[in-house]
């Protein structure tokens, strides 16, 4: 199979880089809600040991690296800067240049500083305006080094985590704050993408690219024949996930999202960022999962077909290249990731769609949110104890598949014919 896709790699600042800075997930572990009870200033260490992993993403000829920065370890205090991290980040986006890896850089991932957390966060329509000082603020200071940015990962991720299940900070169960958190965001997406655009012109760049990374599902009702299943899953996709795109990508706020402020419809992407791990199973006001079908190591349903359905709903909407910016799965042992890899990169290849870029989620295990270090999603092994990063069997596979721009029928026999999932 050739792959015409650039193939990168994904990660995002809390969850490899360490530190113990003052941010909603340094909070909720204090306040115990890890599962496996590790602490997120630990991580990957990458904040000492970030040239020893862009090395080894050279070394496995990766060119495309998706990151993202730490607003609490750059604006420690509300308008005050710390121009040490500001360094350290410039370090190592030049470092990358060098070493010819092209950044994509996600300006927010699901962690606030705490001082944004204790004035509302994003559930506060007035402070639009601080996140976007933040955004100007690392545009001034990392715009001559990339060009390509993803304004905020996973709106309805953060709103519906944080605010209706209540298991990320800040821990609410309402679902009309997370209803107006979406809406915010999407706000701030849309004012993102034209402040992104303006300063870059102004500061004389050309080929500016702007978008959102989206978490998409398929929804399917639990039983087709059953009414309520089929009314529960328009509802769960609106809410979940097709308002939001409209907002974000248009400018079009339907029910149950609301405009804040002075928006116009219009197109606010230069590509569709796309996050896709699983389908869920809908026979009420929530997800699930079916019964005898593969999942991964968290229970998640794998369902290749969905990340073609998903690209090819947002496309629908909005005629842009389509990023993969997130695609992985939790296999602690390594046991199917070449596999699933393999099965989601051909559902895109032969969807037809307009695919430019995969970005494989994760480059490295990481800590994973509530799950803390015990789930794994990297190519590359890492004993947190040590720091000592391995390349996984899948890594090798990814680093060949790239090399060769496509998978041989060798390599498929080596790497994907022995591997099964699990159900
Ligand atoms: C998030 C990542 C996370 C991954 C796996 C995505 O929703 O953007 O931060 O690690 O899923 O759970």
């Amino acid at each position: 199979m050739n792959i015409d896709i650039k193939l990168g790699v994904a990660s995002a600042a809390t969850q490899i880089e360490g530190g113990g800075f003052s941010h909603t997930w340094s909070d909720w572990y204090e306040k115990g809600h890890i599962k496996d009870g590790t602490n997120p200033s630990r991580a990957c260490d990458h904040l000492n040991r970030w040239k020893e992993d862009i090395d080894l993403m050279a070394e496995m000829g990766i060119t495309f690296y998706r990151l993202s920065i730490e607003w609490a370890r750059l604006e420690p205090q509300e308008g005050s800067y710390d121009e040490s991290a500001v360094k350290w980040y410039r370090r190592l986006l030049e470092y990358m240049k060098k070493k010819g890896i092209t950044p994509l850089l996600t300006l927010h991932h699901f962690t606030n500083p705490l001082w944004f957390e204790n004035m509302g966060g994003f559930a506060e329509p007035a402070n639009i305006s601080v996140y976007l000082g933040f955004v100007e603020y690392a545009v001034r200071q990392f715009g001559d080094l990339t060009d390509e940015y993803v304004t905020i990962n996973e709106p309805n991720v953060f709103a519906v985590m944080g605010y209706f299940n209540g298991v990320f900070p800040p821990g609410l169960r309402s679902m009309l704050t997370a209803f107006r958190v979406q809406s915010v965001m999407a706000a701030c997406h849309i004012k993102a993408y034209s402040l992104i655009h303006d300063l870059r012109k102004k500061m004389g760049y050309a080929n500016t690219k702007v978008g959102f990374a989206h978490h998409a599902r398929v929804f399917m009702p639990k039983s087709k024949w059953n009414l309520w299943h089929r009314l529960c899953t328009c509802l769960v996709s609106r809410m979940f996930q097709n308002a939001l795109t409209r907002a974000c990508l248009k400018g079009r706020f339907i029910f149950p999202l609301k405009k804040y402020g002075v928006i116009r419809q219009g197109e606010y992407a230069d590509f569709l960022g796309l996050n896709y791990y699983t389908r869920s199973t809908v026979s009420s006001l929530g997800d699930g999962v079916r019964e005898n079908v593969p999942i991964n190591d968290l229970g998640w349903e794998i369902f290749p077909e969905g990340i073609a359905i998903c690209a090819g709903e947002l496309y629908k909407l909005l005629k842009r290249p389509i990023y993969i910016t997130e695609n992985g799965t939790c296999d602690n042992n390594d046991l199917f990731r070449c596999r699933y890899i393999y099965d989601h990169l051909k559902a895109l290849v032969d969807s037809g769609l307009p695919v430019e870029r995969y970005y494989h989620w994760c480059f490295t295990d990481n800590f994973e949110w509530c799950e803390g270090e015990s789930a794994r999603f990297g190519l590359i092994s890492v004993d947190y104890e040590t720091q000592k990063r391995t390349i996984k069997k899948s890594g090798q596979f990814y680093s060949v598949m790239i090399k060769n721009k496509g998978i041989t029928s060798e390599m498929f026999n080596e790497y994907v014919t022995p591997q099964k999932y699990r159900d």
